[in-house]
């Protein structure tokens, strides 16, 4: 068999802050295709079809995630493709198989052999219990787009926030890769969704993906608007994957005895210093008497770590994510699609906030 040479995108030194690693330390090379002779009779080959550009990609290149890759190393957490090789133990998959591989076992968000094949490449090798054939009805866009973001709102809705059908849950970020997911989730669960965003055109989308109201933090001050959207009372769970300001504001409009779900911190992501130092200098903070005299549960939700110390999480999450996107209730929505060669275009609209949803490169 021989296959085609490729190219892949290689980060030869972590930056300040992702800009500067974009800028300044990401290339595109030459990729030879995996030789099968030096590969593992489990191992699975893919032609990369389309890798998910996500918030984490993008701190990764700094070293501002909790999970710092050692470089060089090639981006893309997640990603989806065509089997074009498989080892003699690799079962259960067929050469020409539509996959996506599990970012959590394989690629640069993973531990061991397989961190070295990230998605922004031509090719990658994945043990064979990485790979999951892609859901019905699912595009490679939509695949490499699916587990990341509906794993985190499953985590944090599902087994963090016990969300219930009935319930009032505003969601931070909505427009991002988790938001739409959790509002997506949210929705399948059954609750009401308040979604909240700095700009009306992606607010728009959020809403047409289901979100039930959508209110926009442009002038600082949305407590009233949460507020009259459910009778004064306020809500009943906050996703926030934002952080700062909206996080402050949010503990104006909940009710007594509300979860509060910390996702993320889009709105201050140097919370560490860059170029893979250790240490939270910029962490956020949140008020420990509104936190006290309105009786909230704040929970944190790590999905990955949760699961790290928790292996048993993550089997009913995986059957729930993969089941209900092949019955089509959750199927991701991807506003921006680039070819490999554009990886810094690509990058650098998810930096700055053009993307509602995924953004994919297209190996
Ligand atoms: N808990 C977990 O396990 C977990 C897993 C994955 C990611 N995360 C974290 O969750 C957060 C969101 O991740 P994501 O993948 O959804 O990110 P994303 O796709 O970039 O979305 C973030 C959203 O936050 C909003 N936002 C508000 N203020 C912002 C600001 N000042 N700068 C940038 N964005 C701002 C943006 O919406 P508007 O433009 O509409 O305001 C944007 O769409 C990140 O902090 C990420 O690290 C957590």
């Amino acid at each position: 068999m021989s296959l085609p040479s490729g190219q892949r995108v290689v980060v030869s030194e972590l930056g300040d802050e992702p800009l500067d690693a974009i800028e300044h330390h990401a290339a595109l090379v030459a990729m030879p295709a995996p030789d099968p002779a030096t590969l593992g009779e489990r191992d699975v080959l893919i032609a990369v079809a389309s890798a998910a550009v996500g918030w984490v990609d993008l701190l990764m290149t700094s070293g501002q995630y909790q999970h710092p890759p050692k470089p060089p190393y090639t981006p893309g957490l997640e990603y989806a493709g065509t089997v074009v090789w498989k080892g003699a133990a690799a079962a259960g998959v067929a050469l020409g198989d539509r996959v996506l591989v599990d970012g959590l076992l394989a690629g640069p968000r993973s531990l061991g052999d397989y961190q070295a094949y990230g998605g922004f490449a031509s090719y990658g090798v994945a043990p064979v219990e990485a790979v999951h054939r892609v859901p019905e009805g699912l595009d490679f866009d939509q695949a490499c787009s699916l587990l990341g973001s509906y794993e985190t709102a499953y985590h944090c809705l599902v087994t963090r926030g016990r969300v219930r059908a009935g319930e009032v849950v505003l969601i931070h970020g909505a427009s991002g890769a988790t938001g739409l997911a959790a509002v997506h989730l949210a929705k399948r669960l059954g609750a009401t969704v308040i979604a909240t965003g700095r700009s009306a055109e992606k607010l728009a989308v959020v809403q047409r993906e289901g979100a039930d109201h959508v209110v926009p933090t442009g002038d600082g001050r949305w407590r009233d608007a949460v507020k009259a959207l459910t009778g004064g009372r306020g809500v009943d769970v906050v996703y926030d994957g934002v952080g700062g300001e909206v996080s402050l504001e949010s503990l104006r409009c909940v009710r007594f005895g509300a979860r509060y779900l910390i996702v993320g911190w889009a709105a201050t992501p140097f919370v560490a210093k860059g170029k893979g130092q250790r240490g939270a200098p910029n962490a956020n903070q949140l008020p420990t008497n509104l936190i006290m005299m309105r009786g909230l549960d704040v929970l944190g939700c790590p999905t990955v770590i949760s699961t790290v110390n928790d292996p048993s999480l993550r089997p009913p999450r995986l059957a729930y994510v993969l089941g209900w996107a092949a019955e089509g209730t959750l199927r991701p929505h991807v506003s921006h699609r680039f070819a490999l060669a554009d990886f810094k275009d690509a990058m650098l609209a998810k930096w700055r906030g053009e993307v509602t949803g995924g953004c994919v490169l297209r190996p």
